[in-house]
C-alpha cells in the first residue's frame, strides 16, 4: 500500500507547457492541433520533460483563448475531436509520460449554455449556477458585472474578463440577500459539476489537471477559507476515485493551496511570491547587470517552504501563455543561467513551450484572442528554417499568429545541431537533475546566500549538492564544503580552501563530500 500523500509520478515529473494554437498544426488550416501535438511528442520527450500540461481545448468562441469554455465535456473543434485527445493521452502514456488538463472551474463564456438558462426570468436549474444579484441595479463591491444583458432582473458576477460569468460556488462570509452560502443547493451543484467534469476526462485518460485561479472560487474569502475547504472536498472525492490524479493550482499561495489538497503550486507573476524579481522587472536578478535583488523573493520562498512542511511543493515556471518570454530581459547565457536555476530548484519544473530555444517576445503584434500584451509570449513554436517555421504548411495569412521573424535563425532544428545551444544545456541539466536524487522534486533545500553570488544547498538522505549561480558580470566568491564539481555553466569556479571563487555569468553545481 501507498502511503506516501501525492502520486508517484509526480517525484519527478518536468512538465512542458503547451499552448495548442501554436504549437504544430497536421492538417495545415494555420492552427495547431491535437494531432500536430501527437507528432511532437518525441521532441518533448527528448528534452527531457516527461509530463504535459495543455492549454484550455475545449468549446469555446475564444475570447480568452479558451478559458471561455461553452462545453466542458468536447474538444473544441479546431483542436480535432475527443478522441484526438484519447489518442494523444495513450501515446503519451505509451512514452511513460504523464498529462494534465487545463481546468478552468471559476467561470464560463457569457455563450455557455447554463449561463443562457442562467439569464432567464424563469427559475430553472441552472438559476443558480452562477452569482447573481436579485436586482440588476445592486451595487457589488470588489467585482464587475453583466448588467442589463438578462431578462433576469439580476447583475451576475464576472471573474475576469466580461464575458466570464463566475460560477456559483458561494460566499465564504454571507453579507447580502442574494449571496449564498457554500452549503446551499446551488453552489453545491456547481462543485457537483466540475467534478463530472473532472471524472469525464481521468476516466478517458487524463493525469490530471492545472486548476485556473484555483483560489478565487468562493467569494468572500479573504483568508482562502473557504476555497481552501471546496478543495478539500476535490480532494477527497480524488483520493477515493483516482489516487493517481494530479492537481496543481494557479493560486500563487502554496500555503493555502496545499492545504485546500493540491500536490503543486504555482509561482506567478502576479500576487506575493516576488517571482517578478527574478527574470521580469526593471534589474531582474538574472540580469547581468548585477543590479537585481532576489532577496524577497528567497525570503518568501523559504517562508511557504516551511509552511508547507519542507515538502517543495512550489513550481517556478519558466515562464507561461500570460506573461513576457523569459527572453526579453535576458540574453542568452543569462536565459541558460536562470535554466540552470530553475532545474534545480524543488517542485515540478514547468518550461513554456518554445523557451527552450529562447523564442522570443513579439512586442508589434496586435492582440489576438483577449491576449493584449500576452499575444507576444504566444506565436507559432519554431521548428525549423522552413516554411512557416515548421508549425504549419498553410499559407502565411491563415497562420493563428505570424512566426516570429527570428524563426530562420532559432529554431528546434539549428539549436540541437549547436552544442553550445540553450536547449543542449537545458538537456544537460535535465540529465543531470535526473541523476541526482538530490536534485529532484522532493529534495531539500537550504539557501545558503540571497545576494550575488545564489547560492543553495539541495540534499536528500544520500547526497547534497551545493548550487551556486552567479549571474552578475564580474567575480563573486563564497565559502562552501569540501566537494566536487559536477556541474560547471559559463567560465565556471575555483574552490580553494573552502571557498569558490566564481566567474561572472556562470554557475557551479558540487556535490559535497559526506
Ligand atoms: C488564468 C489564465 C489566463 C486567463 C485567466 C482567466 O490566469 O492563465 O490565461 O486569461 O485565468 O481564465
Ligand atoms: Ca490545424
Amino acid at each position: 500500500m501507498k502511503t506516501k500523500d501525492r502520486p508517484e509520478w509526480l517525484d519527478d515529473a518536468l512538465f512542458y507547457e503547451i499552448y495548442p494554437q501554436s504549437f504544430m498544426d497536421s492538417n495545415n488550416d494555420g492552427i495547431g492541433d491535437i494531432q500536430g501535438i501527437i507528432k511532437k511528442l518525441d521532441y518533448i520527450k527528448d528534452l527531457g520533460c516527461n509530463a504535459i500540461w495543455l492549454n484550455p481545448c475545449f468549446e469555446s468562441p475564444f475570447y480568452d483563448a479558451g478559458y471561455d469554455v461553452t462545453d466542458y465535456y468536447k474538444v473544441a473543434k479546431r483542436y480535432g475531436s475527443n478522441e484526438d485527445l484519447k489518442q494523444l493521452f495513450d501515446q503519451v502514456h505509451k512514452r511513460n509520460m504523464h498529462i494534465i488538463l487545463d481546468l478552468v472551474p471559476g467561470h464560463t463564456s457569457v455563450e455557455h449554455e447554463w449561463f443562457k438558462e442562467s439569464m432567464k426570468a424563469e427559475r430553472n436549474i441552472y438559476t443558480d449556477r452562477y452569482v447573481w444579484t436579485d436586482k440588476v441595479w445592486e451595487p457589488i463591491s470588489g467585482y464587475e458585472a453583466i448588467r442589463g444583458y438578462s431578462e433576469r432582473n439580476g447583475a451576475a458576477i464576472v471573474n475576469f474578463f466580461s464575458h466570464q460569468p463566475a460560477l456559483n460556488y458561494g460566499y465564504y462570509k454571507v453579507r447580502k440577500s442574494w449571496q449564498q452560502p457554500m452549503d446551499a443547493e446551488g453552489p453545491k451543484e456547481t462543485l457537483k459539476e466540475m467534478m463530472k467534469i473532472m471524472k469525464f476526462w481521468l476516466d478517458m485518460g487524463c493525469d490530471g489537471f492545472r486548476v485556473d485561479m484555483a483560489g478565487s472560487l468562493v467569494k468572500n474569502d479573504k483568508e482562502g477559507q473557504g476555497n481552501i475547504k471546496l478543495w478539500q472536498q476535490v480532494r477527497s472525492f480524488l483520493i477515493k476515485e483516482y489516487p493517481e490524479a494530479v492537481m496543481i493550482s494557479e493560486w500563487g499561495e502554496p500555503d493555502k493551496s496545499l492545504k485546500g489538497g493540491f500536490h503543486m503550486d504555482f509561482l506567478l507573476h502576479f500576487g506575493p511570491s516576488h517571482y517578478n524579481d527574478l527574470f521580469r522587472c526593471k534589474n531582474p536578478y538574472f540580469s547581468s547587470k548585477g543590479k537585481g535583488n532576489c532577496k524577497k523573493f528567497v525570503r518568501k520562498y523559504v517562508e511557504n517552504y516551511e509552511k508547507t512542511n519542507k515538502k517543495g511543493l512550489i513550481c517556478i515556471p519558466s515562464g507561461n501563455h500570460d506573461m513576457v518570454r523569459l527572453s526579453k530581459n535576458l540574453g542568452k547565457d543569462q536565459q541558460k543561467l536562470a535554466f540552470a536555476f530553475l532545474l534545480s530548484m524543488p517542485g515540478a519544473p514547468f518550461i513554456y513551450y518554445g523557451d527552450e530555444i529562447g523564442m522570443e517576445y513579439n512586442e508589434e503584434l496586435p492582440s489576438k484572442e483577449g491576449a493584449y500584451e500576452r499575444t507576444g509570449s504566444r506565436t507559432p513554436m519554431q521548428w525549423d528554417d522552413s516554411k512557416n517555421a515548421g508549425f504549419s504548411e498553410a499559407d502565411k495569412s491563415m497562420l493563428y499568429l505570424p512566426v516570429n521573424k527570428s524563426a530562420k535563425k532559432v529554431n528546434v532544428k539549428s539549436s540541437l545541431k549547436d552544442p553550445d545551444s540553450l536547449i543542449n544545456e537545458i538537456k544537460k541539466l535535465i540529465k543531470l537533475r535526473k541523476k541526482h536524487e538530490a536534485l529532484l522534486n522532493n529534495g531539500n533545500i537550504e539557501f545558503i546566500n540571497a545576494a550575488y553570488p545564489l547560492c543553495y544547498e539541495r540534499y536528500s538522505r544520500e547526497e547534497s549538492i551545493t548550487v551556486v549561480i552567479n549571474p552578475a558580470d564580474k567575480e563573486e566568491s563564497i565559502k562552501v564544503k569540501k566537494g566536487e564539481i559536477i556541474y560547471s555553466l559559463g567560465k565556471g569556479a575555483m574552490i580553494k580552501d573552502g571557498k569558490c571563487t566564481i566567474n561572472g555569468k556562470s554557475a557551479v553545481f558540487i556535490k559535497n563530500e559526506s
